[in-house]
């Protein structure tokens, strides 16, 4: 059990929870959180925010029933975590950009520490937050509150892009490369449901050019061209 540091609300249903100890990980990598009731019986994922010595951090959105108990944790409450888990962003070199929309700006953080030359995108529905916290660990940012934050992103400009948020986000992206013959590598963070997180149930299955693939170790990240986001 690991014990809880802060739990703090940072935008309506969004909570920065830290928790103490050391642990391992990359960005986009992801760890299966569970509170210390039985209730939920299944953990939920939740990717890496932010990492150092002595603790880890995950930024997330209140949505269900797991994500509802885990708003309600204080200061000394404790978690059940296993990870890091799935294959996390690649370590690349060239001009990259890091896309988030919503929720999905979380992995982006830690990645963005580790990325220091990238650019970094972060789109909101209604209201930004924590751009402060993003400005002070990249070069260069640019926020959109309302339409689509990949309408800001010049595709050509970069080698890799990074694209974290809504399937509808990621279907788009995909669908943006195609039409701007975009050359580079546009690289998707995929947030199906989940209920082992370790290759097991396979409940987690991403439909790939001639089979299926388990979001849950090959991976979250994959090239956009590698899924079928149709299925
Ligand atoms: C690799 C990965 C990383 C993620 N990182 C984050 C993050 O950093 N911050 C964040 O806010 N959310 C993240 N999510 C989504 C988050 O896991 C779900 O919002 C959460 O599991 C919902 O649980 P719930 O009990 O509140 O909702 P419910 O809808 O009651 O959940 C019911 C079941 O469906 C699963 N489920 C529901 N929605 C999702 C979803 N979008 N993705 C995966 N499983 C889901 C739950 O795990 C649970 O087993 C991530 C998902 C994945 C797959
Ligand atoms: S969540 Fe069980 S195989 Fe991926």
């Amino acid at each position: 059990m690991a014990e809880i540091l802060s739990n703090i609300q940072v935008s309506p249903g969004v909570f920065r929870m830290k928790i103490a100890g050391k642990y391992e990980g990359r960005a986009g990598q992801f760890y299966m959180l569970r509170g210390s009731r039985i209730e939920p019986l299944l953990s939920r994922p939740l990717s890496i925010f932010d990492l150092s010595d002595h603790y880890i951090e995950f930024l997330y959105q209140v949505v269900g029933e797991g994500t509802h108990l885990f708003a309600g944790l204080k200061r000394g409450d404790s978690l059940n975590l296993v990870g890091p888990l799935g294959n996390g962003f690649p370590v690349l070199e060239g001009r990259i950009a890091l896309v988030g929309g919503g929720i999905g700006i979380a992995p982006l953080y830690y990645a963005a520490r580790q990325m220091v030359a990238s650019d970094v995108f972060l789109g909101f529905r209604e209201e930004a937050y924590l751009v402060r916290e993003f400005s002070s660990v990249c070069s260069r940012i640019q926020v959109r509150v309302g339409g689509s934050i990949l309408d800001e992103v010049v595709f050509e400009d970069y080698d890799y892009i990074f694209v974290c948020g809504p399937t509808g986000m990621l279907k788009a992206a995909g669908q943006r490369q195609a039409e701007r013959h975009y050359t580079g590598n546009l690289f998707v963070s995929v947030e199906n449901k989940m209920a082992c997180g370790i290759g097991a149930c396979l409940v987690c299955s991403v439909k790939v050019p001639g089979g299926t693939k388990r979001a849950c170790v090959e991976g979250p990240v994959f090239l956009a061209k590698e899924v079928d986001f149709d299925d």
